[in-house]
């Protein structure tokens, strides 16, 4: 253990017993960090109150209890209570080597829990909007996280591959011919195969021809056909999939995210359970017939005149729906895969459809207490103009294009950077900077707020950026390089030296590296690691301008020195792999 405020609360917990009794050893003795000193005690207000006493009194009887010998100076009572607390230089040192000594830099291990994560879920044929770079985005770095932090972790990519729509793209794809150019653009530009399908069905639909020949009829009989398991209309769909399929890795490899075949577990996945599943719930007295449609009313939700709110399983026609799949796939994910936990990355706009799915799956059975299932809400990513992104002509912006751009900036970055860097790895870096800018000012914000696309924020080297971050990490490593090509000895042996103010405040940074992950895995909250990251290379910055290494002639405070440094490194290095955004060598 080597994060201070958890040897803290051990240390005053043990106070509280001896002072007050075993029974108040768990009381939480609130270590915050502080203004006057490292960290404050706040417990002496909220123990005062349990036990009739003055505060000052208790936190003087704290006092007299609390063994913080080899870890901090002797507190100070302040204010109406406070525990000011000062750690021993020695001790952070001592913390700080320890933790450059351990291979997983103080994260730690967990007990091993079978996390499902639903994540990115595009939908075939369409393109994917701006909305879906948020949901692969943050879902990507809480899988990374999650295993990092030793969790098994399911993927499941939950695309939008059945439904009505394929009807009129079974026929469009018919129409235009299955190898034709217009087929080739599932590939690349869907959204353009998506709207002539849709033209022709609007331009159709509401005026039928007698013998029902046209298009928005026939689209109509083939989502029947398809749904009763007609061979060839099979086989149409099978390939528009396999198309779609290609598009979604493109974008995937482009952004670097760890999805692939073998995590698709598409909405058709269930086609063939979705019958018991509305079986059993109606057996179970839990759905019930409501204007010709199968719903569930669970228990807490009302709509308008407070009637209660159907969740609907069956549709008057017969047909299966969106909450039926996710049921099904509850279902699938607690007794298949064995989740303990269920984390669902989809727009805020769900919210209601996931509390009620929940809340349905709890009252079946399928998701027991013992099982945590959650929505990760996801906010919009807006305009410049405050309106969810688009293009002009309205439709949403193409993300692939959007990649592009940001590449295409950064490449403008990095040839301003280091006009002496051979074109192929100037290509690399644009890459890491342009993705990784894009994918880190997705996982600063908060995930279920809004924020505002704009390039150029996104690749500043200055803010809480992953070019900034990203450029952080080259400087450390450029010193290693010429250190080597100066023949500067540093020892790799040596441990962090922790000195002055600046490397004091760094040092503390980096214990804190272990317990920041471990709480982005707990509350599924990636912004928090990026705040401590920004944090982190900002306390390097003040601390090599204040402690130069290559410069310093004693050969022991200089390998001390970049013994910090390169344990920063490897947390800024591990950070950004949680989130996913690449470190160049050097920028
Ligand atoms: N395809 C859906 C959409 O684009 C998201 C699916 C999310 N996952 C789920 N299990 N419902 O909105």
């Amino acid at each position: 253990m080597t994060a201070p405020e958890m040897v803290l609360t051990e240390r005053f917990q043990a106070a509280f017993a001896a002072a007050f009794g075993a029974e108040h050893a768990d009381a939480d003795p609130i270590i915050r960090p502080s203004q006057f000193a490292d960290f404050q005690c706040n417990a002496a207000m909220g123990l005062a109150k349990r036990l009739g006493m003055k505060p000052r009194d208790i936190a003087a009887r704290i006092l007299e209890h609390v063994d913080l010998a080899d870890v901090a100076e002797t507190p100070q009572i302040a204010g109406p209570g406070f525990l000011n607390i000062t750690l021993l230089p020695e001790w952070i040192a001592q913390q700080t080597a320890q933790v450059a000594a351990d291979e997983r830099m103080g994260m730690p291990s967990a007990e091993p829990r079978t996390v499902v994560l639903d994540y990115s879920a595009p939908n075939v044929a369409k393109e994917m909007h701006v909305g879906h770079l948020r949901t692969t985005v943050v879902g990507d770095a809480l899988a990374r996280t999650l295993e990092l932090l030793g969790h098994r972790v399911i993927r499941q990519n939950h695309i939008g591959d059945w439904g009505t729509p394929f009807g009129m793209l079974i026929e469009h794809l018919l129409e235009v011919g299955e190898d034709s150019p217009e087929a080739d653009q599932l590939r690349t530009d869907p959204n353009a195969f998506y709207q002539a399908a849709r033209a022709k069905f609007d331009a159709t639909d509401g005026s039928p021809d007698a013998d029902g020949s046209d298009f928005a009829s026939r689209a109509r009989r083939r989502v029947a056909t398809l749904q009763s398991g007609d061979a060839e209309s099979l086989r149409i769909w099978t390939n528009l999939v396999a198309l779609s399929k290609q598009y979604f890795h493109r974008i995937y490899d482009m952004l670097d995210v760890t999805l692939t075949d073998e995590h698709l577990a598409g909405e058709s996945t269930y086609n063939d359970q979705l019958a018991r599943t509305c079986e059993d719930l109606e057996n179970a007295g839990i759905a019930r017939m409501s204007d010709g449609a199968l719903c569930v009313f669970p228990e807490g939700f009302t709509g308008r005149d407070e009637q209660p709110l159907p969740l609907i399983i069956r549709k008057s026609d017969g047909g299966y729906g969106y909450a039926t799949t996710d049921l099904t796939a509850i279902r699938h994910r607690v007794q298949d895969l064995g989740a303990d936990r269920i984390g669902y990355v989809v727009g805020t706009a769900q919210e209601l459809h996931f509390q009620m799915v929940f809340a349905t799956a709890r009252e079946a059975g399928w998701l027991p207490e013992s099982v945590q299932a959650e929505h990760v809400k996801i906010g919009s990513v807006l305009g410049e103009d405050g309106k969810i992104l688009r293009t002009r002509s309205g439709s949403s912006l193409r993300l692939m294009a959007l990649l592009e751009e940001a590449v295409g900036k950064a490449r403008g970055v990095i040839d301003e950077l280091r006009p002496d860097l051979p074109e192929s790895e100037r290509a690399a870096i644009a890459h890491d900077i342009g993705i990784g800018g894009v994918k880190y000012a997705d996982l600063s914000t908060a995930h279920d707020s809004d924020y505002v696309f704009d390039l150029d924020r996104m690749l500043a080297l200055t803010g809480n950026t992953a070019p900034y971050l990203q450029y952080a990490v080259a400087r450390i490593r450029s010193i290693r390089r010429r250190a080597e090509a100066q023949d500067i000895a540093l020892d790799p042996q040596a441990a962090p030296l922790v000195e002055g103010a600046a490397g004091r405040a760094l040092a503390l940074q980096l214990l804190q590296f272990g317990p920041t992950v471990q709480q982005v895995g707990e509350a599924f909250e990636p912004h928090r690691l990026c705040t401590y990251l920004f944090a982190t290379a900002q306390a390097f910055t003040a601390f090599y301008d204040a402690a130069p290494i290559l410069k310093e002639e004693d050969a022991a405070v200089r390998s001390g020195r970049a013994a910090l440094a390169a344990l920063t490194e490897r947390v800024l290095v591990t950070g950004l792999e949680c989130l996913g955004v690449n470190a160049p060598q050097q920028m």
